[in-house]
């Protein structure tokens, strides 16, 4: 391993995982390529901007030509692949980009670097292939039942990775994180969002009841998941990256207003989410057989989120305007118009 193209590496996770593995590992050449749509954000890699083992190449998964080129260019032997469209909400306004990125870009990353022989691809995927768990824990062999297009996408990328091992014995890994939190995250996101509008006295539009639940991790112990399972995953295999640390959605709201010391008043419940999965939940002892630990404790992990988006107001700022501001309409106005 030497030469490591990072695709989508300029959105939050992986620009986690560069920021990450630059300063980890200065024998290893690492090339962002990233397609900076709305969510990718140069500024999220300006930590390791001057560093002389990180490059970056603007390009689309999906663009065959592009693709051979940068892989040639930067004779990479190791692709990890956090490319995406990676907000549920906006898969159920308009799935087009789903399938663009989360299903065809990633057959063309697999294709292309078989034929460039390259040897390790790292496909990052998530806890939502699995579905709605009513109880118990998702372990790597049970069945995908995705509910949303979003999810739906990325259990197609995995199945196309999963058959370019079988097929074509390609060493391929998959991770599969549980819902991801902390700094750099666009602020369309529960935390960011929910953060980012308190500080404004803005009202926090909950879905439904807000006692859906999901698994929450840390960014960095996400980033050095993928790392540990890059390196000493078995090929062909799946590793939940599980947090393992379940919090419903007004336990997470409540705890950011109080911190913010904003009024409860500023949360409004709307309309839920269609099709909305009610919890996830994951084991990560298979991973933690290989010896991944999470390290960041979840309560001090985010309040050090939400101290971040409060000291950091030129990061998100400029992300809340323009196209924003019309996703914003399109999501909440109707919603928030029907709160109670
Ligand atoms: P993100 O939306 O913040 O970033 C996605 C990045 O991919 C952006 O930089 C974007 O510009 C880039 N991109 C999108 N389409 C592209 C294309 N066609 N070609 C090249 N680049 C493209 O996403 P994230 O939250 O950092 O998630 C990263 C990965 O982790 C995704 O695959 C997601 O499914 C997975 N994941 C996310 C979470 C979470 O809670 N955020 C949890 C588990 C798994
Ligand atoms: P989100 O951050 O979109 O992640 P995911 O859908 O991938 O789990 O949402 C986390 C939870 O918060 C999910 O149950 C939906 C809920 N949520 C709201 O209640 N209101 C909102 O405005 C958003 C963005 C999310």
């Amino acid at each position: 391993m030497k030469n490591i193209l990072v695709a989508g590496g300029a959105g939050f996770i992986g620009s986690a995982f560069i920021r990450h593995m630059v300063a980890a590992y200065p024998e290893y050449s690492i090339i962002c390529f990233d397609k900076l749509t709305y969510a990718g954000n140069i500024d999220n890699l300006l930590p390791v901007s001057d560093a002389e083992n990180y490059h970056f190449e603007r390009g689309d998964i999906a663009d065959r030509a592009a693709v051979s080129r940068v892989l040639q260019r930067h004779a990479i032997d190791t692709i990890v692949n956090f490319a995406a469209e990676s907000h549920v909400d906006r898969s159920i306004l308009a799935p087009d980009a789903f399938i663009h990125t989360d299903v065809v870009g990633v057959y063309i990353l697999l294709d292309e670097g078989r034929k460039h022989g390259i040897s390790r691809f790292c496909q990052v995927s998530t806890d939502e292939v699995y579905g709605d768990i009513e109880s118990g824990y998702s372990q790597e062999q049970d069945r995908f039942l995705p509910n949303s297009p979003y999810a739906a996408s990325k259990a197609s990328g995995e199945l196309m990775t999963r058959a370019y091992h079988m097929t074509y014995g390609m060493d391929t890994v998959l991770t599969r994180g549980s819902n991801t939190y902390g700094p750099y995250q666009y602020p369309e996101k529960l935390v960011p969002f929910f953060t980012t509008e308190a500080l404004e006295e803005r009202p926090l539009p909950l879905y439904g009841d807000g006692k859906q639940v999901r698994d929450w991790l840390h960014v960095d112990d996400h980033a050095r998941g993928v790392d540990f399972i890059l390196h000493f995953g078995a090929a062909g295999e799946a590793y939940n990256l599980a947090g393992e640390t379940l919090r419903s959605n007004i336990e997470i709201t409540r705890r950011i207003l109080q911190w913010l010391d904003k009024p409860s008043a500023l949360i409004k419940y709307v309309p839920d989410r269609e099709g909305h999965d009610r919890r996830y939940a994951m084991t990560a002892a298979k991973a933690r057989a290989l010896g991944w630990r999470r390290q960041v404790e979840f309560e001090a992990g985010l309040r050090a989120t939400v101290r971040w988006y409060q000291e950091n107001e030129w990061w998100w700022r400029k992300l809340k305007a323009g196209d924003y501001q019309r996703y914003y309409q399109r999501q909440y106005a109707e919603r928030l118009a029907a709160a109670k």
